[in-house]
């Protein structure tokens, strides 16, 4: 499909989709926080108190969702893209592939954290098996970084996508994780391959 259509057909699917106008309404940056406040509805995996990194955070919304719902959280963010502020979180501008990326997010807190939320996602090229191929290493390398950071009982949640690296992912993650469940939440396009891996208790 040629770009400008491309373009086009998403400006009319963003007008007739009712999360976007809902994430106006509620003061959200982005239609994808009906996916986390799902993926929650249905897992529980954010509480009062929670310590998080929300990986891949742009424009912010996952975030904005857990400041607004619960209460004393501790939240890093990060992202490729600068994030306009949100109070009571501490936010990173650059690759979360880095190394020095994530020892700064682990130096920020004084020990393991309870929740890694990862809505990464490549910029996409058109091409659906590229995106999800390069989004699908971006998962695994957020999965191994959850091991390092999360608490025993800690979470993790990733945007996964139905491709080649799919059952890649669902092996590692069980291999490392107790609980291992996949959810396509009602807020997620049809059209799209995405999905989410939630895992819970580490082994
Ligand atoms: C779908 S958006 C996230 C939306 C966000 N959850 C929200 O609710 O506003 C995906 C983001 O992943 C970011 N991203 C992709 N690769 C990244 C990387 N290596 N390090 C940090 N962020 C990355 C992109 O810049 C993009 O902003």
């Amino acid at each position: 499909m040629k770009k400008n259509k491309f373009s086009k057909n998403w400006i009319i699917k963003q007008k007739r989709d009712v999360y976007v106008k809902q994430s106006k309404i509620e003061g959200y940056r982005s239609r994808a926080v009906y996916k986390l406040q799902e993926i929650n509805e249905k897992f529980k995996i954010l509480k009062n108190g929670i310590q998080l990194v929300d990986l891949g955070a742009a424009p912010g919304s996952w975030s904005q969702f857990v400041v607004k719902n619960f209460k004393n959280t501790k939240i890093v963010l990060i992202d490729l893209k600068e994030i306009e502020k949100i109070n009571d979180t501490h936010q990173i501008v650059g690759d979360f592939t880095d190394e020095n990326q994530k020892k700064n997010i682990m130096d920020y807190f004084d020990g393991k954290i309870d929740a890694v939320i990862s809505d990464m996602a490549v910029n996409t090229t058109g091409n659906k098996s590229i995106d999800s191929i390069v989004t699908g290493e971006l998962s695994v390398e957020a999965l191994n970084f959850s091991t390092d950071i999360l608490k025993k009982q800690g979470c993790f949640v990733s945007k996964i996508f139905m491709g080649p690296s799919f059952n890649e992912i669902i092996t590692i993650a069980k291999k490392k994780f107790k609980q291992v469940n996949v959810f396509k939440p009602p807020a997620s396009r049809k059209d799209s391959k995405e999905s989410f891996i939630i895992c819970k208790q580490l082994r």
